[in-house]
């Protein structure tokens, strides 16, 4: 598994960036950069900061960073780089991702001050190249974003989520017109672990609609027809706030820039409060457009866990859920088992992804709760010894689903589950 994990990661270099998986994901992700550079640290830790200094040679000069880089046209793959209409080089998407890079920029740096004089040399002169690059990737966030003041982050479209085709997409998607004409690309690989094909028109007009404002995204932010709180993307920031204000400390930026991560971190964190619902014991995404909480709950509630503003209160319900999901299905399925649109082998629809269950066991542990976190490991590593480093897993047999060579499981088989 070591050796596989490595080859994995090694075939899928192109040198400054890995693909996301050679196959299906021939580009790189923004999110699936930070999970690959913690793998790339296992290995060589310079190579690990060049994941993340490449994915930021995207960024816009308002600080935007789009979610997928094309840095290299390997013939048609849907969505391809005209989809969006932003040439360029890279070319890339108009929408972003969850903003990871700065929890994981932090991982790497306290990873080289671990190894040696001159790794810890070689992380600190690293960070601080991407510094002003995070920070300004932040601030569009919180700026553009939330153009309302409500101290949450809007999602544009699905796939801004990472969690392509969540069932509690469903609803506010139905609301967004489809795309008229041909039905969408083909797609390569079983349809049956891939999105839904009856999701496609809408994901594309919904890109129609991104395009014709000219990817101004506070106004899309107050007047868009998609556009939801994410419980996944604003646990993600409240963390990655938090991660930005302690790096910068850590490097000795400017006292203006930590206050103000600082006061990025307060407000992400008592903002993410307000998706809690008691009744449920989760944290519930929102739909801004009708302003309901989004059912069912999903694996995204559970990063509540990683965001590190969870009470204690909310830890001890949402660790009592991870193990009542666990009942029956590998931890943790990518929605919740007992609602209708629940499948076990669906995209995001009741399927384990490594990525995520990364985040919550970390935050399972950090709370205090480290034998569920190690029985999410051993599992996840099960997983991975089962069916390879996949895309994505069934919930009840384990078998591998979606792509395969997927370097975000390779990255945390080695990061994480110890197959280094
Ligand atoms: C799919 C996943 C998304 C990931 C991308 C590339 O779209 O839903 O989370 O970033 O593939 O791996």
């Amino acid at each position: 598994m070591r050796r596989t994990a490595r080859q994995v990661l090694e075939a899928n270099d192109r040198g400054d960036h890995t693909v996301a998986s050679p196959h299906v994901y021939p580009y790189q992700w923004l999110w699936d950069s930070g999970f690959i550079a913690l793998g790339w640290a296992t290995i060589d830790g310079a190579r690990a900061w060049r994941e993340l200094e490449t994915v930021l040679r995207g960024q816009a000069p308002d600080g935007f960073v789009p979610h997928v880089l094309a840095h290299r046209a390997p013939g048609r793959r849907f969505p391809d780089p005209d989809l969006w209409g932003r040439p360029g080089d890279p070319a890339t998407s108009g929408i972003t991702q969850p903003p990871v890079l700065a929890s994981v920029a932090l991982r790497l740096l306290e990873h080289a001050r671990g190894a040696g004089a001159q790794s810890r040399r070689q992380g600190e002169a690293a960070a601080l190249r991407l510094w002003p690059s995070l920070m300004a990737f932040h601030r569009w966030l919180h700026r553009e974003r939330d153009p309302l003041g409500l101290g949450l982050v809007v999602s544009v479209h699905p796939w801004e989520t990472g969690m392509d085709d969540s069932p509690a997409w469903d609803s506010p998607l139905a609301a967004v017109a489809p795309r008229a004409g041909p039905g969408p690309p083909e797609l390569p690989g079983p349809t049956a672990d891939r999105p839904g094909a009856a999701a496609y028109p809408r994901y594309l007009g919904l890109v129609d609609e991104l395009r014709a404002a000219g990817y101004q995204s506070s106004a899309l932010a107050v007047r868009g027809s998609f556009r939801v709180a994410d419980a996944g993307t604003n646990a993600v920031m409240a963390r990655a706030d938090a991660d930005l204000a302690l790096l910068g400390r850590r490097l000795g930026a400017g006292t203006g820039d930590i206050e103000e991560a600082q006061g990025w971190a307060r407000r992400s964190a008592e903002a993410l409060s307000t998706l809690w619902d008691d009744d449920a014991g989760h944290f519930l995404s929102h739909d801004l457009v009708t302003g309901r909480a989004l059912r069912p709950a999903t694996s995204a509630s559970f990063l509540g866990l990683w965001s590190g503003a969870a009470s204690p209160s909310q830890v001890q319900r949402l660790a009592a859920h991870v193990e009542g999901w666990a009942r029956g299905w590998h931890p943790v399925p990518s929605s919740d088992p007992e609602a209708a649109s629940f499948d076990p082998r669906g995209f995001w629809r009741g399927s384990v992804w490594v990525n995520v269950n990364w985040m919550i066991a970390q935050g399972l542990g950090e709370h205090g709760e480290g034998a569920l976190a190690q029985r999410m490991a051993a599992d996840s590593r099960a997983l991975l010894q089962g069916a390879g480093m996949r895309e994505h897993f069934h919930a009840r047999s384990g078998e591998g689903l979606g792509a395969t060579d997927f370097s975000w499981t390779a990255a945390l088989a080695r990061w994480w589950l110890g197959m280094e």
